[in-house]
């Protein structure tokens, strides 16, 4: 089984939210036996479609161009049994790259006009590979995806051609998410499935899709993240090579900060309440009820709390923007911890 995955990202360095997605998609592919080829479309030269038509008058099957697309990238494509088109949500559908990239499989088919049902439509010079589409978008709802959804279905659904579409939403939010590894397993358990099945299970797309929070926490977290970006002058992509989360400005902020860093898979079947009484610049109190479900944050005391730290807010934004290590902080005397200390270990993907 051969699969050609196509990454039209223009992202490198690791910034890139579709290749997160697509990685682990490979991975699970090839644990099942597929041979993957990935062509990451920023670094090959495909020109736009001239709209000529000479690949279906003069010169049958063959672009009339002779760059990346025509030499290379076609002839792997018609050879290729699956074919996973991995694409940033641009205005709602897939990016230019990726649309100048599919555009150019025109020579594919033939001119002739065809009646199929009620649709009109051209026959096949030969069958196109399978298809899976892959995306990943900034906003978080499921509708994002609707618009490239249909487009999808209608140009790839005939004939059982479409094996699945993966879409991503708030994936932005996967970097500071603790449910990101979660997300990722099941994201090469799709790959695998893709192999050996021809599709997705539901189990496997609902934990693909599970929310990464509630659009709302999501919205003020994404907020914090652009005003620290604002604020200290810089671009997305030196903040994240420098690593941490954004430091949160008030006490609501951090909650908001940590209930996203949860990650149920370290609570396990626990629950628990964790407050936090802070003292220093920021004074104020907050705390997280967290169970297997999720966590959420609340400001002020809790009437019963299993964990209860006490210290400098300082201390704790510095912790959430990894510039110290909160178990090292703890022994330090940098603040203290009294209780279940097990219910602070819960955030991140480590
Ligand atoms: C030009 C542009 C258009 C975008 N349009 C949308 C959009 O319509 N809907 C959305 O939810 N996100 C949109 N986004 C956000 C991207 O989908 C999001 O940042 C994604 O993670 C980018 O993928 P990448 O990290 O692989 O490049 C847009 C981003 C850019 C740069």
């Amino acid at each position: 089984m051969k699969v050609l995955a196509i990454n039209s990202s223009p992202r490198g360095g690791g910034q890139s939210k579709t290749e997160m997605m697509l990685a682990p998609l490979v991975k699970g592919m090839q644990d099942a036996g597929a041979e993957v080829e990935t062509v990451n479309l920023r670094q090959k030269k495909i020109n736009h479609c001239l709209g000529c038509f000479t690949c279906w008058t003069k010169t049958p099957g063959v672009c009339v161009q002779k760059d990346d697309m025509a030499l290379e990238l076609f002839p792997k494509w018609l050879a290729a049994d699956i074919v996973v088109y991995a694409t940033p949500l641009y205005h709602f559908t897939v990016n230019a790259d990726m649309k100048a990239f599919i555009e150019r499989t025109l020579p594919v088919l033939q001119p002739y006009l065809v009646r199929e049902g009620d649709r009109t439509g051209h026959p096949l010079r030969s069958r196109p590979p399978a298809t899976v589409m892959l995306s990943v978008a900034g906003f978080p709802e499921d509708t994002v995806f609707d618009a490239l959804s249909y487009w999808t279905r209608f140009v790839f659904g005939k004939d059982g051609g479409l094996l699945a579409e993966i879409y991503r939403g708030a994936a932005e939010g996967l970097i500071h998410s603790g449910k990101r590894s979660a997300i990722l397993a099941a994201t090469e358990q799709a790959g695998r499935e893709i192999i050996l099945q021809k599709h997705v299970s539901p189990e496997t797309m609902a934990r693909i899709r599970q929310p990464l929070t509630t659009p709302e926490t999501l919205a003020s977290a994404g907020n914090i993240m652009w005003q620290s970006l604002i604020d200290d002058g810089t671009t997305m992509a030196s903040a994240s090579r420098q690593g941490g989360a954004p430091r949160p400005a008030s006490v609501e902020m951090l909650a908001e900060l940590l209930a996203f860093a949860f990650n149920p898979l370290k609570l396990g079947d626990k629950q628990g309440t964790l407050q936090f009484n802070f003292n220093g610049e920021k004074a104020g109190s907050c705390y997280l009820t967290m169970d297997s479900s999720g966590c959420v944050p609340h400001i002020g005391i809790a009437s019963k709390a299993d964990c209860t730290i006490d210290g400098p807010f300082e201390v704790w934004a510095d912790i959430i923007q990894g510039k110290q290590d909160g178990g090292q902080a703890l022994m330090d005397g940098k603040y203290r911890a009294n209780g279940d200390i097990t219910l602070m270990m819960v955030f991140g993907n480590d």
